[in-house]
């Protein structure tokens, strides 16, 4: 059973120690991501690039806000932001499988050009479910942009249509992804296992 953390940790133990994985050796720095997101950014532009109406970007909260934020501003197509809200993993390390959906998206997609962004795809279940319910709202198309894709352990088939990094079987935190909510803040990806 997954560990889960009810109190916030006192922050003079997340201080600067040797035991911080920010103080380690990154799997992805942020200079390697920082390219790779600006190419994914002219690879969308390039595909939306005739569309008639702006791009609409949904950012699966929370852990796809640092890259989303990052890909928007490397857009050169206009576009609108919207969010959806799921959570799986309850503050464990593997997804328990059961996605809540505590928020769609404000603005109509109908005939909207939809690129749904995600900071990880790891059993797909999440970008799946999410994918179904805004195909339901009649969008003009949706592709999928994802930072990470971790085939490893995939329940359910998921086509990334623009993918940043094709990672191994490991736990990693940093550039928005989380452990119990903790290491959004890093700037270079770290695998935790
Ligand atoms: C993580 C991650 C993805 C999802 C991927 O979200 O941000 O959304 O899990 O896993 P899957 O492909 O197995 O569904 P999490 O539920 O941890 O919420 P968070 O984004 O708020 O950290």
């Amino acid at each position: 059973m997954a560990e889960v953390l009810t109190k916030p940790i006192p922050v003079k133990s997340l201080g600067a120690s040797a035991d911080r994985p920010g103080a380690g050796k990154p799997m992805i720095s942020s200079t390697r991501i920082a390219r790779r997101v600006r190419q994914l950014g002219r690879q969308i532009s390039e595909t939306y690039a005739d569309i008639e109406t702006p791009l609409v970007i949904v950012v699966i909260l929370k852990g796809a806000t640092v890259f989303a934020a990052d890909l928007l501003r490397s857009l050169s197509i206009p576009a609108e932001l919207e969010f959806v809200r799921a959570s799986s993993y309850h503050g464990g390390t593997t997804s328990s499988g059961r996605l809540q959906l505590a928020h769609m998206v404000d603005g109509t997609l109908v005939g909207r050009h939809v690129l749904l962004v995600e900071d990880i795809v790891d059993s797909g279940l999440t970008v799946n479910v999410i994918a179904k319910r805004i195909k339901r709202l009649g969008p003009a198309s949706l592709r999928i942009a994802a930072l990470l894709d971790r085939p490893a352990r995939r329940v359910v088939e998921v086509r990334i249509d623009f993918c940043g990094f094709v990672i191994p079987d490991r736990f990693v935190i940093g550039y928005g992804l989380d452990y119990a909510g903790l290491y959004r803040e890093l700037p270079h990806i770290y695998s935790l296992t």
